[in-house]
Parts: C-alpha cells; structure tokens; sequence
C-alpha cells in the first residue's frame, strides 16, 4: 500500500469506468481509501474496473448523474467526492447542444445537491483547459482575463466551476477544480492519438489531420495527472485559499504541434503515412489553436510531472497497440 496523500476517507468517484476516473479509483485503491465508484457506463469500460470490482475495499455503483436520487444514496458516508463523469468530447458539442448542458452542468449540480443531503465535506472536479477559451494570454494562468467562450464544452464546465465556487461559499464545503490540458496514456479511449492510431491501423498508407498540423498543443500523462490531483488535495491547497476552492492548471512546462505527434505516433508504429492536412488554424470550431497552461500555481505546492509529452504521446501508442479492443468499444 502506498503512503496515502490525504487522510484515509470514503471516496466516491464519478465516472468511476472512464479514462480518468478508472485510473483515480486504482490509486485511491492503493492509498487505503474506501472506494464508491458511480458510473453509467456510457463511455466507461468494464475492463478498466476488472481489478477494482474484487477488491474488498471498492463498491461499484450503476447509476446515472443525472438521477440525483440515485447519487444522494450512494454518498452516504463519504468525505470526499471526485466528480469526473462528464461527455469529455469536446469536438461533437454541436450536433447536441443540450448533452454539454445535462452531463457537464446539470450533473455537476447533482453532485452538489447529493454532498449537500449527506454532509460531504469536500469535492475535486475535473475542469478543463477549454474555459480559457482562445486566451490572449499564454501561457495562461487560473486568474486570466476570463473570455468568450468557444465551445459548449467549456461553456457547461465553466458554469459547473461557477456551481462548486457558489456552493463551496454558501454551504462551506472545500472545493479543487483542476483544469487539466488533454490527458494521455493507458486506458486512454478518445482524443487525437486515438483517431490517428485509429485512422493508420486502418490504412498504414494515408492519415487525414484535421487543421493545418501547427496547431500547439499540451498534454499531460495520466498518472501525472492524477498524482498533481492528489497531491493538491494532500496539501490542502483550498484551504489556503479566501473562498476555500482551489482552481489549478494542471499540464507540463512544454507544448507540441499537432505534426510532432504525428511524428511520434508514426515512429512509434513504424509508418510513414502520406498526410493529408484539411487545412485553417483550426481543425473543428471550439478548437483552439494554441493551448499552453501556466503551471507555476501546482509546481509552487511541489508538484512536476514525470513525463515529457513526446513519452506521453508514445506510452498511449503503446497502450492502444496492446489493447486494440478498445477500437471496436469506441470506435
Ligand atoms: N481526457 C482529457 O483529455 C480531459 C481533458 C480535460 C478534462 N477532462 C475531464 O476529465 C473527466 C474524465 O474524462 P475522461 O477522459 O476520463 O472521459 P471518459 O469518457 O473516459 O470518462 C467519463 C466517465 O463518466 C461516465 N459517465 C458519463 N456520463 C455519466 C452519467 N450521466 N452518469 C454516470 N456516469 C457517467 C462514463 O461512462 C465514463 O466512464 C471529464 O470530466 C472530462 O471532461 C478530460
């Protein structure tokens, strides 16, 4: 068992399944936590709970954030809440308005309403780059000038922010909201290195990269992620804040363009595609074309990440070759 980075505590996770969550649950596992994982199992994948579901100390919930009946029975007892159950996909916001709205917002009001019947005490949310929009600013702090919005995606995280911030003041619960940049590595089901892998097992001969390739990026390696998460909660960092919610960047010191991973990701299949760019500094509307956080708040409580984004990029190549399956699951 590892040393754990917060008190020992009922947790429960939503989005329990997913890339994130499932990757969350095995470290609270690891750090002696008692384990409630809640996920409808939309996106989320059995085989990411596998090991979880036989440990004594992991309950597995099928419930949906959007029956608050069924969330306020399952925090009875828990100090702590991860929300990461969300629609992570940024691109589609616009063939369904209303899904950004219901699983990002309204469920986050959900999860809110259930700590609120059963006295929970503290919540960590995954927010997102996406809520500084195309920043003026780079690299962008927590505390830049906040502006017009660019996706549904970021509109519904930022008002779920604004839920936790409302509901941290008013009925004095501890908030962390983590704004992650793009999140890699094992278990990892959706974003570009899944389609491009997607797109050249398919055809080793020709990859299809939406935008003209120079679109900068940043992306982080999953159990950095989690670990920058733990390690902010284990710290306290809300509590040294006026209004008790900490908001923290969470990405690494360096950006690529979207070409460099393309390169990283052919090397790594040993391929060298024909690419075909659809052209425009961006590749979708909502995407930004250049997204690189300041990460000074998180380093300064002591927190680097362990892995550059070209080991990133290459660790979930490598995941994705030994896991195929999850092309069929998501695909
Ligand atoms: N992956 C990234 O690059 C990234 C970047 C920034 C922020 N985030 C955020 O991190 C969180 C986790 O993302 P992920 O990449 O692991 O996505 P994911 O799709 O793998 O995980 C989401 C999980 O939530 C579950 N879920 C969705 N709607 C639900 C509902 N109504 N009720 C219960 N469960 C539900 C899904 O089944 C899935 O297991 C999300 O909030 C996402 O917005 C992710």
């Amino acid at each position: 068992m590892n040393r754990p980075s917060f008190p020992v505590t009922r947790v429960l996770v939503t989005g329990a399944a997913g890339f994130i969550g499932s990757s969350v649950v095995d470290r609270l596992l690891a750090d002696g936590h008692e384990v409630v994982g809640f996920d409808n199992f939309s996106t989320g994948q059995e085989e990411f709970v596998r090991d979880a579901v036989r440990h004594p100390r992991f309950r597995l919930v099928r419930g949906d954030t959007l029956r608050l009946n069924e969330l306020t029975e399952a925090m009875a007892g828990v100090g702590l809440v991860f929300h990461l159950a969300a629609n992570a996909d940024v691109r589609f916001g616009l063939n369904h308005p209303e899904k950004d709205l219901h699983q990002n917002t309204i469920a986050t009001f959900n999860v809110l309403e259930a700590m609120r019947a059963n006295g929970v005490p503290r919540i960590a949310f995954s927010s997102t780059g996406s809520v500084y929009g195309e920043s003026a600013v780079i690299p962008t702090p927590e505390n830049a000038p906040f502006p017009v919005q660019t996706s549904l995606y970021g509109a519904s995280k930022v008002a779920g922010e604004c839920l936790i911030q409302a509901y941290c003041e008013g009925y004095k619960l501890e908030g962390y909201i983590f704004r992650f940049v793009s999140i890699l590595g094992e278990r990892y089901t959706h974003g570009h290195v899944f389609d491009f892998c997607r797109q050249l097992l398919e055809n080793p001969r020709n990859l299809r990269v939406l935008g003209n390739g120079k679109q900068r990026k940043s992306y982080l390696y999953v159990q950095d992620c989690v670990d920058a998460m733990f390690h902010a909660i284990g710290n306290g960092a809300a509590l040294e804040e006026p209004h008790r919610v900490s908001i923290c960047n969470l990405g690494t010191r360096e950006y690529c363009e979207v070409l460099n991973s393309v390169g990283w990701i052919c090397e790594e299949l040993s391929l060298s595609p024909s690419i075909e760019l659809t052209g425009g500094e961006r590749g979708w509307t909502g995407d930004n074309p250049f997204i690189f956080l300041d990460t000074a708040k998180i380093s300064g409580l002591g927190w680097e990440p362990k892995l550059s984004i070209e080991e990133g990029v290459k660790t979930t190549v490598r995941w994705l070759l030994a896991n195929r399956w999850v092309f069929e699951k998501r695909g």
